[in-house]
């Protein structure tokens, strides 16, 4: 599993100990809640780099596929996972695609989009630019907002607990959700909250990449994201204006708002205040417990329990790629409005 970037600049730097710590923050090696399949990641860069520096030209990195079970997946073929992509992507494919492991529908596709976004979180760095991101909910155990937090103070909060939680109480609160969860056999969802902040006033471009248009389609291409909110959100169409609206004020000679129900973002442009995004993920489709579904070989009905290592919360290991996603994003938009040569 891998990426492929082009568009680099030639001569940057590039620090691989910090790409494999991102990527260590999605193995689900060492982690109690997770599935227990061995993937180690250990990060290989093909082309692109001599003598730490980039080249200029196309960057390619990769890490292997280990502790793979092909047979965990061959009964899924005639009997599709209600809620994986195994049935609409037979029958666009057709019986003979490969998907042992979930193949291009699989968590592990996120690899890539980390070693991508620990890319660009290097080369946004020296502008300033740090994205922070944390479980706000699993099930319907709600983590603290903690608004006022500085990005450092995010990153310490976070990393008291093995769910990503801002704070050791929340974190094991959801740890028991999900705990239960795998106990009876089944999944949980939740959310993840993303915050950008140092990023310059005016980034993202008019119309169609909009800085929300740029950051959601990365966010749905993450296996099981089902929503994407940026600031307010939802919630802001029960507010009325007055509500809604951030008031501006002048900070240390520099514009800012007093509030940040915009998420960072008016028109689709960068406010200077930090990016904030929300995603919903649902629960892992794959459980053990018996699930109705058809037998496409005979025509019938039939029941299915998953075989195989699966995470009962995609949630934690998603935190990370979540920060990747907005990074990407935020880099090529830095590209193209100038920021970044
Ligand atoms: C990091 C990560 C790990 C995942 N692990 C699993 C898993 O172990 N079992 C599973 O059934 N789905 C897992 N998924 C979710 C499925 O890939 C996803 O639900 C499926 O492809 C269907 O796509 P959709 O949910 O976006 O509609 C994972 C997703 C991510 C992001």
């Amino acid at each position: 599993m891998g990426c492929e970037l082009r568009g680099l600049p030639r001569g940057f730097a590039l620090d691989l100990p910090t790409i494999q710590r991102m990527l260590d923050r999605r193995s689900p090696v060492g982690r109690r809640l997770a599935t227990r399949r061995r993937e180690r990641d250990l990060l290989v860069v093909d082309r692109g780099l001599r003598a730490g520096r980039t080249t200029g030209g196309t960057f390619r990195a990769h890490v292997r596929n280990e502790d793979v079970r092909r047979s965990d997946y061959e009964r899924l073929k005639a009997t599709p996972r209600p809620g994986h992509a195994d049935y609409p992507a037979r029958v666009r494919f057709g019986p003979e695609a490969d998907l042992s492991g979930g193949g291009v529908f699989s968590g592990r596709m996120t690899v890539g989009l980390v070693i991508a976004g620990a890319v660009c979180g290097q080369l946004l760095a020296p502008i300033g630019v740090r994205a922070n991101a944390f479980v706000k909910a699993v099930g319907n155990v709600e983590g603290p907002e903690r608004a006022e937090a500085t990005p450092e103070e995010l990153r310490l909060l976070r990393e008291t607990n093995e769910v990503g939680a801002l704070g050791a109480a929340p974190g094991e609160a959801m740890a028991r959700e999900i705990e239960a969860a795998r106990r009876a056999g089944d999944s949980v969802g939740g959310l993840i909250e993303t915050r950008v902040s140092g990023l310059p006033v005016g980034l993202g471009e008019p119309f169609f990449d909009s800085v929300e248009a740029v950051v959601a389609h990365l966010a749905f291409s993450v296996p099981g994201v089902k929503g994407v909110e940026f600031g307010a959100g939802f919630k802001a169409a029960r507010l009325r204006g007055s509500a809604n609206n951030d008031p501006f004020a002048w900070e240390e000679n520099r514009v800012i708002t007093r509030t940040n129900q915009a998420g960072g973002i008016l028109g689709g442009l960068t406010t200077g205040m930090p990016v904030l995004f929300r995603v919903a993920m649902k629960p892992t489709p794959s459980i053990a417990r018996p699930q109705e579904t058809v037998d496409l070989l005979t025509r019938r009905a039939a029941t299915i329990r998953v075989p195989g290592r699966h995470d009962p919360c995609i949630v934690p290991r998603a935190v990370v790629v979540m920060e990747s996603i907005a990074l990407f994003a935020l880099a090529d938009l830095a590209y193209a409005g100038g920021w970044l040569r």
